[in-house]
């Protein structure tokens, strides 16, 4: 069987590179952009969990390939589509990269294939947006050819959950779609989850993720609480993680990052809006989450004070501007919000990221910088925003004239230290 992934990102490179690896399928990866499917096709990989190796020698043994030439969609028996679902402007969905593959398949659309979506949207897309696209040529989804929804769970940096070994949801259009679907993906994942229905697919994803936005959120007002009552939030979350039922541990921090948790959720408060629904939970935790890196600051000014020092004219290091520990993935990262809103009040920002080289956003760019002596006698505040594993934690706190740790990381790396509040750490 040929196997086509549309959108070789965090998700579908992945995803092509276990197909692969089964030996049951040839996999083409398709994509817009050309530099992607130029690496690909030269054997390197630019997803930071998969190696040049892996994607090398499956190019080797003629299991991979990629292409831009979405008419080359004909070839493929079945075909997962796996492009960005941001959000507009407006902050409402985008799913104009959906439209677009999903315009490229039904061009090319044959009898007997199977499709299936997998980018993050809202309960309704595979039924209302891509089944009337794929039908136009007049093949019928569930007897021409298959449809179904099946949500990816990737965990980027995690080593223990892979695409293989994490259980995948699957909900077809209709029992024939679900059937087929569901066969597919047994050749390569070794559990495969039924649901009733795609819409049932697609709520389960965005219940995941709304899960974790609206417990983060918890977490983060219970450090506002914290704060206010001078108790050492984190010293608190450990203790009531030792309850053996009925806890789940989540920790607070600079505010949400990456493609998924600060997105996703959105999804569905935009799609309960067209059913006059207002999805209460999201909406907190989304204000909760989003203000946090507005706490950051106000620790960084509280810290400088202390010292008789103003933010404006201050000179600060971020350590860490990926959006979590050990990746080199910067999207929706709390840490363009931290040093937009240090700079608005006058700071001199410069950050250090071993993952990040460098970091632009609207009107603006930084390079990381080394982590030299002259650099911590440069700052007069340190913050951890990410708590990278092989950062040097007793060199930060020894060299730091003054630190915020964002992430409990110092303390985490097993360094005594006294920590006002659990953010302010002093040597
Ligand atoms: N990144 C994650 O950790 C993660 C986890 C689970 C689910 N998801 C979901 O998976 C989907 C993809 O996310 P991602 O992180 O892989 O995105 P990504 O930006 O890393 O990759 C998307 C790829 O799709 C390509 N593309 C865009 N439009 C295209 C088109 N019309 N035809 C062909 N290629 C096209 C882009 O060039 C890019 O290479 C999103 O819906 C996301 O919410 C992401």
């Amino acid at each position: 069987m040929t196997f086509g992934v549309i959108g070789l990102g965090y998700v579908g490179l992945p995803l092509c590179i276990e197909a692969a690896e089964s030996g049951a399928l040839k996999v083409i990866g398709f994509d817009v952009n050309k530099q992607v499917v130029e690496g690909v096709n030269s054997g390197c990989s630019h997803i930071q969990d998969l190696t040049d190796d892996q994607v090398g020698s499956l190019r080797k043994r003629g299991l991979i390939e990629a292409t831009c030439d979405m008419s080359r969609l004909a070839e493929c028996d079945a075909i997962s589509i796996c492009v960005p679902t941001p959000l507009s402007k407006t902050r409402d969905p985008d799913v104009s990269y959906i439209s677009a593959a999903s315009d490229a398949v039904a061009a090319t659309l044959c009898p007997g294939q199977l499709i299936v979506l997998e980018s993050t949207t809202y309960p309704g897309t595979t039924r209302e947006v891509l089944k009337p696209k794929l039908e136009s040529n007049g093949l019928v989804a569930g007897e021409d050819f298959y449809l179904c929804f099946s949500p990816e769970r990737i965990d980027p940096g995690n080593k223990t959950w892979t695409t293989r070994n994490t259980p995948k949801v699957i909900g077809g259009l209709t029992e024939a779609c679900g059937d087929v679907g569901q066969s597919f993906y047994e050749q390569f994942i070794d559990t495969v989850v039924r649901v009733s229905s795609v819409e049932a697919a697609e709520l389960t994803k965005i219940l995941e993720n709304t899960f974790r936005a609206v417990n983060i959120g918890l977490v983060n007002e219970i450090a506002l609480i914290a704060d206010r009552l001078g108790v050492d939030v984190w010293e608190t979350i450990e203790a009531a993680a030792t309850k053996p039922f009925g806890f789940m541990k989540f920790t607070p921090g600079p505010g949400l990052g990456g493609h998924c948790i600060p997105v996703d959720p959105h999804y569905l408060s935009w799609k309960m809006r067209t059913l006059n629904y207002k999805t209460r939970f999201i909406d907190l935790a989304s204000e909760i989450n989003s203000g946090m890196p507005f706490f950051v600051v106000d620790k960084v000014r509280e810290v400088l004070n202390c010292n008789r020092q103003p933010l404006n004219g201050s000179s600060i290091l971020i350590l860490g501007v990926a959006y979590k520990k050990d990746v080199n993935d910067v999207r929706e990262s709390p840490a363009l919000d931290v040093i937009q809103l240090l700079r608005q009040d006058g700071a001199d920002v410069r950050y250090h990221d071993p993952y990040v080289s460098k970091l632009s956003w609207e009107g603006g760019e930084l390079y990381s910088e080394k982590l030299t002596d002259e650099l911590f006698s440069w700052a007069d505040c340190v913050v951890i925003l990410t708590d990278h594993s092989d950062f040097d934690y007793a060199r930060i706190v020894a060299q730091a004239k003054a630190l915020i740790d964002t992430r409990n990381a110092v303390s985490g790396a097993g360094i005594v230290t006294e920590a006002k509040d659990g953010w302010i750490v002093t040597s």
